[in-house]
């Protein structure tokens, strides 16, 4: 059985949305906000009891990802400061009982009523849980708070309550079409998870599930996925992070590995306040269709704010990137790379017999279709305008017999700033 099989539709999906929000978001200075300033969980709490968050809208969220061409969701159910945004019998550390809100039943609706893909973020780490190693720990709020030193933590009492989360995350929603973990560091990995037993039954509850590859690595080691030898617990995809891999990813045989680059708009994952430092539509465009080209997703994130505003900033991006799907989207949903070479002026992806030239800077003298002949190319087609071109046929292109060149007419601006695709149809 191709145990890859499941992977179809997130292969072919090419571009999601992550959303992260909690409590974090209410003080705005992101999801790290407590581990950054040593915040206990006494610290935490009176925003805890202020998180009300009264204009969450799952359903604006998955309109906004719907427009944007954006065919799944990855919602924080859970995230390192331990409040869960889902009813969970395991505490009242959560937000139905703090504000009357199942915020992961609302978002899974919302995604089944939309035929949206329905994923969850959980975090691995718990920040609020007594059993979680405080003191000496890498990356806890209290890893340096003497407090904490020498006490008797019991891990295996956590692991019972995290998994039993994953149990009601996996049985208590409907479909879940993938699961992002996060994330392993130090020994806190595999079999210190009790990874096994936990994806034994993910898989049981939700037999369609797509799952990362972090229950054994991060952002930064991608784990036995790469390695050449997968595990049970490797994952069905490789997750880079802020980062878009130069070469793509393959494993130490040269095999196509699926991965998924995940990104921020801004500089930060949970919302903050001061970082305005938006990345615009149009790079984002380029960057989702360059992770296309190497054979991956894109998954871009909002952080919406306390009370569950989504900062203006991100939705004019995905508006504007909803604008450019609209009329080139085909060229990214379903598509892959080509291993052709890359054109200088572009990016190139492909499905069945089209070949799509991502065309990011006008040439003079026509477009090259690097990498085919021209008894191969049988119709060439601008997405945006659905304009029919020939291939160029003249004295100045006549000088290189082995390069057919697409002929973009007089007008030397192209007909979209952020990514002019042609759409080639070839003779196979
Ligand atoms: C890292 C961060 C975490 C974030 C995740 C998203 O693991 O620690 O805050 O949710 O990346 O990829």
């Amino acid at each position: 059985m191709n145990k890859y099989r499941y992977r179809k539709w997130f292969e072919d999906a090419r571009f999601g949305m992550f959303v992260h929000w909690g409590v974090y978001s209410l003080i705005g200075r992101g999801e790290w906000v407590r581990s950054n300033e040593r915040l206990s969980v006494e610290d935490y709490q009176p925003y805890v009891e202020r998180f009300q968050p009264d204009s969450f809208s799952a359903e604006t969220i998955v309109s906004l990802a719907e427009e944007a061409g954006m065919k799944y969701i990855v919602f924080t159910a859970r995230h390192h400061d331990g409040y869960c945004l889902f009813d969970t019998a395991t505490t009242d550390y959560q937000s139905a009982h703090y504000c009357g809100h199942d915020f992961v039943r609302e978002m899974a609706d919302a995604c089944h009523r939309h035929g949206m893909k329905f994923g969850l973020y959980y975090s691995l780490i718990d920040w609020h849980h007594p059993d979680y190693p405080h003191y000496g720990d890498r990356i806890h709020p209290q890893r340096d708070d003497p407090a904490w030193k020498g006490y008797d933590h019991n891990f295996s009492w956590y692991l019972d309550f995290m998994h039993e989360q994953v149990r009601e995350l996996c049985s208590n929603y409907g479909r879940v079409d993938l699961l992002w973990l996060d994330y392993s560091y130090d020994d806190m990995r595999a079999e210190t998870w009790q990874a096994e037993e936990l994806v034994q039954m993910i898989r049981t509850l939700q037999p369609g599930i797509v799952l990362n590859n972090r229950l054994e690595a991060s952002g930064e080691g991608f784990g036995s996925l790469v390695s050449g030898s997968p595990t049970s617990v490797s994952g069905d995809f490789v997750s880079p992070e802020q980062i878009i891999p130069p070469h793509g990813i393959v494993d130490c045989n040269g095999k196509h590995v699926p991965w998924e680059a995940c990104i921020t708009m801004n500089n930060h994952w949970g919302y903050c306040k001061d970082d305005h430092y938006f990345k615009p539509a149009d790079m984002l465009i380029r960057k989702l269709v360059e992770c296309v080209s190497k054979n991956g997703n894109m998954i871009l994130n909002i952080g919406p704010d306390g009370d569950g505003n989504i900062p203006p900033e991100s939705v004019e991006i995905l508006k504007e990137i909803a604008a450019w799907m609209k009329h080139s989207g085909e060229s990214v949903h379903g598509c892959h790379g080509t291993g052709l070479e890359k054109p200088e002026y572009g990016r190139i992806t492909a499905k069945e017999n089209i070949v799509y030239y991502h065309v990011l800077e006008g040439m003079i003298g026509g477009i090259p279709l690097t990498g085919l002949k021209k008894e191969q190319v049988k119709k060439i087609t601008v997405l945006k305008t659905d304009r029919e071109i020939p291939v160029s046929d003249t004295w100045i292109t006549g000088n290189y017999p082995d390069i057919v060149f697409a002929d973009m007419g007089e007008d030397p601006c192209l007909p979209d700033t952020a990514d002019t695709v042609l759409k080639v149809e070839v003779i196979e």
